[in-house]
């Protein structure tokens, strides 16, 4: 027959199980360290009252390096060894995660396995504890350790039993903490690719929008500017040379052509909607850009530094507007340094892209416009119609490339291009 007190304590015992089981499931979800670290708490500061013992800790196994981290330390000294690592097997912790079998020491005097190190550092007497391994999904991830009953008695079989279900429940938690922890992880991830392919998404619905509304516009304006040209040029022929109309007529003409010039920046654009795609010889396409540019960069004082990694892998592009979307660039780098200067040309293959560079040190562009840059008929120039970058995004969307602008205003910018090695398997998804 069970004495009273035994029976007092039985009922205490299973209260105890049961509210503390109830706690950790209520928990079962923790979703931040700071809340672990609060049920923990709870949890160790239940058991030490329950087992009227000094002190508690809880280890976790870092299963990577082998060590075991000190999640939890509470006790007079805890605050000291709380985060603290110990090497694989080191102590009874160590001793009780490696063969995942529970650990009753009455003297720590008598106990091979027991290291007093942490003891050493901190002033802090252990003489007697007890530890059991924390186990999810039949892996040892870690262990509980209850420390010292304070009337100096021994730790018994109920309170391995006791300390094992709570070990149960906290090894879930923990297991729970870490899942979540993942989850956020990859969430953010997640959120952070969602945003920039909305930020993509928005910007080709726009200039989408844009282009077709223009397109239309363009279409119908361009024979009526084509006729007002032709008439205003007929009728500068056959006025007088100091006839005073003559200054009007020069300035029709020249916003004439500047609005010929945009019809037909629109028109094109309009048409780099189809691509032709084939296999291009990188290298021979960059010198053919840069050959084609050179009259004009020697023109304008500009000297072009080319670092072209020899032997390029072949690539499937559209030629023309791969060339195109480069000259729009170089374009821009020339019109940045009207005094002259340099421009770098840089390409090389990395991982599955060519990555070409093109970098100059001309006026460069303020943080708050770098946003709409690519936007059509954004532009800072008086005779630009603002439509060059958005052609070069139009491009690179054709084929499947990045673009990233990095500039700071005064200093210079560098625009670099991504282009898929294998843009044919990249089409197919
Ligand atoms: N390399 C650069 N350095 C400084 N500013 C630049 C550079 N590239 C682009 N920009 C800025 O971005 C704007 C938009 O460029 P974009 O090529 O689209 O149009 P644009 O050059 O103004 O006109 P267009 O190319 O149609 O003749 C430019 O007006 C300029 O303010
Ligand atoms: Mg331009």
């Amino acid at each position: 027959m069970k004495s009273k007190d035994n029976m007092m304590k039985g009922l205490n015992n299973d209260l105890y199980r049961r509210e503390l089981s109830a706690l950790l499931k209520s928990s079962a979800l923790i979703n931040s360290s700071l809340q672990t670290t609060d049920v923990l708490n709870f949890a160790m500061k239940a058991a030490e009252e329950f087992m009227e013992a000094e002190a508690s800790s809880v280890f976790e196994l870092d299963s990577e390096k082998g060590e075991i981290f000190v999640r939890l330390a509470r006790g007079e000294k805890g605050g000291f060894i709380q985060a603290r690592r110990l090497k694989p097997g080191e102590g009874i912790a160590g001793w009780v995660i490696q063969n995942g079998e529970p650990v009753i020491v009455e003297d720590v005097q008598k106990e091979g396995r027991f290291s007093d190190r942490f003891d050493k550092e901190t002033g802090f007497r252990t003489r007697s504890l007890i530890c059991v391994p924390l186990t999810i999904r039949e892996k040892t991830v870690g262990a509980i350790q209850v420390i010292n009953k304070k009337n100096g008695a021994s730790f018994t079989e109920e309170d391995t039993e006791l300390l094992t279900a709570l070990g149960q429940q906290i090894a879930v938690a923990l297991d729970n903490a870490k899942l979540y922890q993942r989850l956020e992880e990859n969430f953010k991830l997640t959120e952070k690719e969602l945003k920039f392919t909305q930020l993509k998404l928005i910007r080709s619905e726009r200039s989408a929008a844009i282009a077709n509304l223009v397109q239309g516009v363009a279409h119908e304006v361009r024979n009526p500017i084509m006729s007002i040209g032709g008439f205003a040029a007929r009728m500068k022929d056959g006025l007088g040379k100091d006839h005073k109309f003559r200054k009007y007529l020069e300035i029709i003409l020249k916003e004439t052509s500047r609005l010929e010039k945009l019809v037909e920046d629109v028109k094109e654009l309009s048409e780099m909607q189809t691509v032709y795609l084939q296999p291009v010889d990188m290298n021979n396409l960059l010198l053919k850009v840069i050959s084609d540019y050179s009259p004009i960069m020697s023109r304008q004082s500009i000297h072009l530094e080319e670092d072209i990694e020899e032997g390029l892998p072949a690539i499937t592009l559209d030629r023309a507007q791969i060339s195109r979307a480069l000259k729009n660039i170089i374009q821009n780098s020339i019109e940045a340094m009207p005094m002259g200067g340099i421009i770098k040309l840089k390409a090389r293959a990395v991982d599955s892209h060519i990555r070409i560079k093109v970098e100059d040190f001309g006026i460069g562009i303020n943080e708050d416009e770098l946003d709409s840059i690519l936007d059509p008929f954004v532009t800072s120039k008086t005779t630009g119609a603002g439509l060059g970058l958005t052609m070069v995004y139009q491009i690179l969307m054709n084929h499947k490339a990045e673009i990233n602008i990095k500039s700071s205003g005064g200093k210079g910018t560098i625009v670099t291009l991504d282009l898929p090695l294998n843009l044919k398997s990249e089409m197919e998804i």
